[in-house]
């Protein structure tokens, strides 16, 4: 192509451009301009025996992109540096979607657009041609030198095709080159569970130059909007959600020499109602049902059980459930810590139980060595008179709902009328249990003892409520307030 007609299309172009803007854009005096325009290049150009091209040569053309990419590649060497000194090379990254974040593994998964823009002065074509870009694909891409930045830390990488290669490289034509690729990639997150379920992750991606070190390639974070994310509205993570996102340079020295290297943070807060409704409500019901026992009578033992253990068992099975989808990791976790609390609660409601049966045989053993020394005592005292019912002492025998002895509360009771001797009115106390109380009602410390079960009940039953709120507010107070920072 001859360089004349090139140069007329530039200033043409210029000249018209400097009228129209002098001139308001008015339709005639453009074209009169141009005809004027025409005229002055024929004469200027009449020794070339070239016949000028129309103005609108300089609009888009195949044939002229052809024969640019020709020019441009005529002589192109892909393994030549582009520059003497280090390329700067501006990186830009826009989020199209995070679409998983897995603790499992480890990582997350995004599409992104990520552009790589440097400066190759042998691509330049403003003295050949007007065109304002040149917008190329892939098979372009592999002939031209490129900086390889690459992401360094991903798992896995994909160029998407859907279905060629979603690469699109833009020549400017001052010689800047921008290449942009449309990608999925899967990064590391880094996560810190020990906090879980209220704590935040953070998932990084890490660019460098695969193949060139500081003296071949600089790179430099875009002055314009480095990193883009979507609105946030857009995201469809279904248990975190995104709240920042940061960038930084840094110069990494390896054997091989200095590299630079770009880092993006993306910052994600973990959306904890799921666990609110799965583990932390059901654990409130199961500690909750655990304390019904305290008020349930003491010796219906086998429901007081029945009541812990279940409690127990549910606890342990939504903690299994919970926990399944998480990385094993050797440290105690928010949950963990839940989860112990819940269990040492239920489990000192089983033992103040225990504690409350073992009062109750103590309180029983002392009543029927008692009641032995009795018997003794009353065989002993000559084969007497049998007590009956009708010698004018009235009968008081009184049972508990669930009494289990009957016959010896029987014995006791008479024992009681006998040695009390006058009112044989039987008071039922301590849950239901029948007493004759003729002959203790002085002696307090023995009925105080007897009472012992109820008195731990009644006890445990304002003090585990009052720990276990006590407990909430520092639990939550301590998660909560840090989640917010
Ligand atoms: C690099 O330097 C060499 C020799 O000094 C020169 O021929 C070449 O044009 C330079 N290249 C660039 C891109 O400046
Ligand atoms: C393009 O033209 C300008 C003057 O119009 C000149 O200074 C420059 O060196 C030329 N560039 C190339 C690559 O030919
Ligand atoms: C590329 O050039 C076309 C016309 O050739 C123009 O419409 C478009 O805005 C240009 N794009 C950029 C990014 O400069
Ligand atoms: C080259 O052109 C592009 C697009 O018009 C522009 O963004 C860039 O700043 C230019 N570079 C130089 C060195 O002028």
């Amino acid at each position: 192509m001859d360089q004349s007609w090139k140069r007329d299309c530039r200033i043409r172009r210029e000249y018209a451009g400097h009228l129209r803007r002098r001139l308001g854009g008015a339709m005639l005096h453009d074209v009169l301009f141009l005809l004027v325009l025409s005229a002055d290049a024929v004469r200027r150009s009449d020794s070339s025996p070239v016949v000028v091209p129309a103005a609108d040569s300089c609009e888009y053309n195949s044939n002229h992109r052809k024969s640019i990419l020709a020019d441009l590649l005529k002589d192109y060497d892909k393994t030549m540096v582009p520059s003497n000194n280090s390329v700067q090379v501006g990186v830009e990254l826009t989020v199209q979607d995070i679409s998983s974040i897995s603790e499992i593994t480890g990582s997350f998964i995004a599409d992104v657009w990520f552009s790589q823009v440097w400066e190759d002065p042998r691509l330049e074509y403003r003295n050949i041609s007007c065109k304002s870009n040149l917008s190329l694909d892939s098979y372009v891409s592999e002939r031209l030198w490129t900086p390889n930045v690459c992401f360094v830390n991903s798992k896995s990488t994909q160029v998407h095709r859907s279905p060629a290669s979603n690469i699109l490289l833009i020549i400017y034509p001052n010689g800047t080159v921008w290449l942009n690729y449309r990608v999925q990639v899967s990064a590391p997150c880094i996560f810190e569970l020990s906090r879980f379920p209220i704590d935040a992750q953070e998932c990084t991606l890490v660019f460098e130059s695969y193949s060139y070190n500081i003296a071949e390639v600089r790179l430099n974070w875009q002055d314009w909007a480095p990193v883009t994310m979507p609105p946030s509205e857009d995201f469809r993570l279904p248990d975190f959600q995104f709240y920042d996102v940061t960038w930084n340079k840094s110069v990494n020295e390896y054997t091989a020499g200095m590299w630079d290297q770009l880092k993006v943070t993306f910052k994600f807060k973990r959306l904890y109602g799921y666990y609110v409704l799965q583990m932390y409500l059901p654990t409130y019901l199961s500690v909750f049902i655990s304390w019904i026992a305290f008020w349930i009578d003491t010796r219906a033992l086998p429901a007081r059980i029945t009541l812990g253990v279940s409690s127990l068992m549910a606890l342990t099975f939504q903690f299994g459930n919970i926990v399944k989808n998480l990385p094993r990791v050797s440290f105690v976790k928010a949950i963990d810590l839940w989860f112990f609390v819940c269990v040492a609660f239920i489990f000192f409601s089983l033992v103040e139980l225990a504690v409350v049966g073992f009062v109750d045989k103590i309180t029983e053993i002392k009543r029927r060595s008692r009641r032995i020394r009795f018997q003794k005592a009353l065989a002993g005292n000559s084969g007497k008179k049998k007590h009956s019912c009708s010698n004018g002492v009235r009968c008081s025998l009184r049972y508990s709902m669930g009494t289990n002895n009957n016959d010896d509360d029987d014995l006791y009771n008479i024992a009681g009328e006998q040695t009390g001797g006058t009112n044989g009115i039987g008071i039922s106390m301590g849950g239901g249990r029948a007493f004759g109380p003729g002959g203790w009602q002085n002696n307090a410390s023995r009925e105080v003892s007897a009472d012992m079960g109820a008195r731990v009940d009644s006890f445990a039953a304002k003090t585990f409520p009052a720990m276990f709120a006590a407990f909430n507010v520092f639990y939550w107070w301590y998660y909560l307030s840090r989640e917010r920072h």
